[in-house]
């Protein structure tokens, strides 16, 4: 990120999922306020040809809450969203439109993107919600299991955490320092989190997608720093103590998500995976 300035990417993925509502049907992600978060910033733009990016991004998001509501049905009763960037699920359970009771929220990011953040719900006219508690933390520094004990987050209750989009962001080291903290703060709940796939692991279509999604993001000032090798995450996971690792890649996303669409909407290439691990 660019010192002093919100998260750009944030705003790239929160611009896919709006025009997801507004371009796709069936939705795969149904988020009635993709599109009003956005309105203060005007008309949205987003490249051609982006339409497998835009079903990532809705594919990603939709596996979360899919997964936070399996959890729910095992006793968790926190969710924490790590880099929530323009995330709506704390404004959507709100407004109703999620499966109640509603459940605290804790919000973490980078302090410049949710101070942003905060001033467009405002200029939406999109409440703040009691039940979300706004966690600036940078990642990339240590602080994360103060600030959110500090924030009320209750370490002897399961939680669920989502980590969207941004471990490419980070270096190997700090998502290894922030999985740790996130196992010793949450021994008996879950966490979803994608990642770049190492480029040694990937056909050389995959890497020249690769390629060409790191040098837009860097254009963006937003530089990769990490890729992941599926084969070493799992057990890296399970030394930390989760005992089922579900590592999902594009095709079985495709399979769970975009099957028999009329409209062809589906993810291409397999340059990142989503991680489900409890
Ligand atoms: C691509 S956006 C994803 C946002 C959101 N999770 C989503 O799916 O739309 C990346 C997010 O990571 C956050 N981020 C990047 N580097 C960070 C850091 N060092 N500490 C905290 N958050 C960070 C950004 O502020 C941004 O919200």
């Amino acid at each position: 990120m660019i010192d002093g300035r919100p998260s750009t990417t944030a705003l790239r993925a929160a611009t896919q999922r709006a025009m997801h509502q507004k371009l796709d049907r069936p939705l795969v992600f149904d988020d009635p306020l993709a599109l009003p978060l956005l309105a203060p910033l005007g008309e949205l733009a987003t490249p051609p040809r982006t339409a497998p990016i835009r079903a990532w991004m809705a594919a990603r998001s939709r596996f979360a809450e899919d997964a936070l509501a399996r959890a729910r049905a095992r006793g968790c009763t926190q969710y924490v969203l790590l880099g929530a960037g323009l995330d709506t699920f704390a404004y959507r359970q709100a407004s109703g439109h999620t499966p109640a009771p509603p459940l605290p929220v804790f919000e973490v990011d980078h302090p410049d993107t949710q101070r942003w953040k905060r001033s467009l719900l405002r200029e939406a006219g999109i409440g703040e919600p009691s039940g979300v508690t706004y966690v600036p933390v940078d990642l990339a520094r240590s602080g994360l299991a103060e600030a959110l004990s500090a924030a009320g987050y209750r370490a002897h209750e399961p939680a669920c955490f989502a980590w969207l989009g941004v471990t490419p962001y980070l270096t190997e080291d700090a998502i290894h320092d922030t999985l740790r903290v996130v196992r010793s703060l949450n021994p008996r709940g879950e966490i979803v989190f994608d990642y770049l796939v190492a480029g040694r692991e990937l056909s050389w279509r995959s890497r020249l997608a690769q390629y060409v999604i790191e040098r837009y993001v860097a254009r963006l000032g937003e530089h990769v720093l990490s890729h992941l090798s599926p084969s070493r995450l799992a057990p890296r996971l399970r030394e930390l103590g989760w005992s089922t690792v579900d590592d999902i890649d594009c095709p079985a996303l495709n399979a769970l998500y975009f099957a028999d669409r009329a409209d062809g909407l589906r993810i291409s290439g397999g340059v990142a995976r989503i991680v489900h691990a409890r």
